[in-house]
């Protein structure tokens, strides 16, 4: 029997809860209830566990949608994850480490875990995968879930699709069916890397896109700027992960979710307000008056690609990055988002 613990309540913790609770409900060798770790917080003198559980609501980040009853908040985390042996990882990647931290030891030795987080790592030897970091400190099988899916669309049965990359075949079997619906759409691919390299990489080129929306440059450039970050995020991911697996661009972890991410989103909607701001607001200030709680992830990749990139004489080779890294922390004027070097075709 496999039990399912979903470890974060953010946006698309929430969203998610919402399939895999309904997917429990299929299979006999899930058990029906779903645990979801909730990072306590009070709401209006209320705990926001205490209000899922009765409201069956998270009324900060998901407020309008009803959460399945057999999902239930707990606000412990141990206590979360006790008996179960399915783990989905799903919080800002700045708290992944700390997390699996306090899970060291504490797990039965049959468990699996997925991450639905988008995010990279940086250590001395380069860069590290939210997989990795979980496995290193864990010890189990992880697979990954990514794709061109803003939680709020997801949540409200918007037709969309997903990939999941995955190193154990089986494993990937059990996580199509907590995931795969008809309006929720899996492929999986044997590719850990390169769905996790797309998926993190594309929040700094949603700054590019955020940027360019500021200047009203309008859909020509926009298209030019998604065609450029696609091959520049496939060029970082050859270049630390070696001979990719190509297919997983055309899936909807690759080219849907850059679209997407450069459509809509958070990083290219604080990006936007940056540009409009003509860079006198900060990130910071942008951060907590737009997103309610929720975080940036493109900036702290963007500052992170960027320092990696530096250290591996490597700049030169990622020409829209480095423009999007000098409007975003050099002071470098919005208008010079396009400025790409004439003796660097983009492609
Ligand atoms: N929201 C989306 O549409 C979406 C879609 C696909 C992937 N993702 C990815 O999913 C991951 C989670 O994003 P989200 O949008 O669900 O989160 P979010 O930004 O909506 O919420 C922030 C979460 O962090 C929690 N938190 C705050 N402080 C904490 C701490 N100290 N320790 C642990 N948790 C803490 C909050 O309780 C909340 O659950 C991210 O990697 C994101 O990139 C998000």
């Amino acid at each position: 029997m496999k039990r399912v613990c979903i470890v974060g309540a953010g946006n698309w913790g929430s969203a998610a809860s919402m399939i895999i609770a309904r997917n429990m409900k299929r299979y006999d060798h899930f058990e029906n209830t779903v645990n979801m770790w909730v990072y306590e917080e009070m709401i209006d003198g209320r705990k926001l566990t205490e209000i899922i559980n009765t409201e069956h609501r998270n009324v900060k980040y998901l407020p309008d949608h009803e959460l399945p009853e057999n999902v239930v908040a707990v606000p412990e985390l141990l206590d979360a994850v006790c008996d179960c042996n399915v783990l989905v990882f799903v919080l800002p990647h700045q708290f992944l480490h700390r997390t699996c931290k306090t899970l060291k030891g504490r797990l039965p030795p049959d468990t699996i875990a997925i991450s639905l987080i988008k995010g990279i790592d940086f250590n001395e030897e380069g860069v590290v995968l939210m997989t990795d970091m979980i496995k290193n400190e864990l010890d189990i099988d992880v697979s990954v879930l990514s794709g061109a899916n803003i939680a709020n669309e997801i949540a409200a049965g918007k037709f969309c699709e997903s990939t999941i990359g995955y190193a154990d075949e089986e494993n990937a079997t059990t996580f199509y069916e907590m995931f795969n619906e008809k309006n929720f759409r899996i492929s999986i691919v044997n590719d850990i890397e390169s769905v996790q390299v797309f998926g993190a990489i594309k929040n700094v080129i949603a700054l590019g896109a955020g940027f360019c929306d500021a200047l009203e440059m309008g859909n020509n450039t926009k298209a030019a700027l998604i065609r450029i970050g696609l091959l520049e995020i496939q060029r970082f991911a050859r270049k630390y992960f070696g001979p990719i697996n190509d297919a997983a661009m055309l899936e909807s972890c690759g080219l849907a979710d850059l679209i997407t991410t450069c459509l809509g989103g958070r990083n290219r909607r604080c990006a936007e307000a940056f540009g409009r701001a003509d860079g006198k607001r900060s990130w910071e200030e942008l951060e907590a008056e737009m997103l309610n709680g929720q975080k940036l992830q493109g900036t702290s990749t963007c500052l992170e690609v960027m320092k990696i990139l530096k250290r591996d004489n490597a700049v030169g080779d990622f020409p829209f990055m480095e423009l999007i890294h000098n409007v975003a922390y050099e002071g470098a004027p919005i208008s010079t988002i396009v400025d790409f070097p004439d003796e660097h075709a983009p492609a």
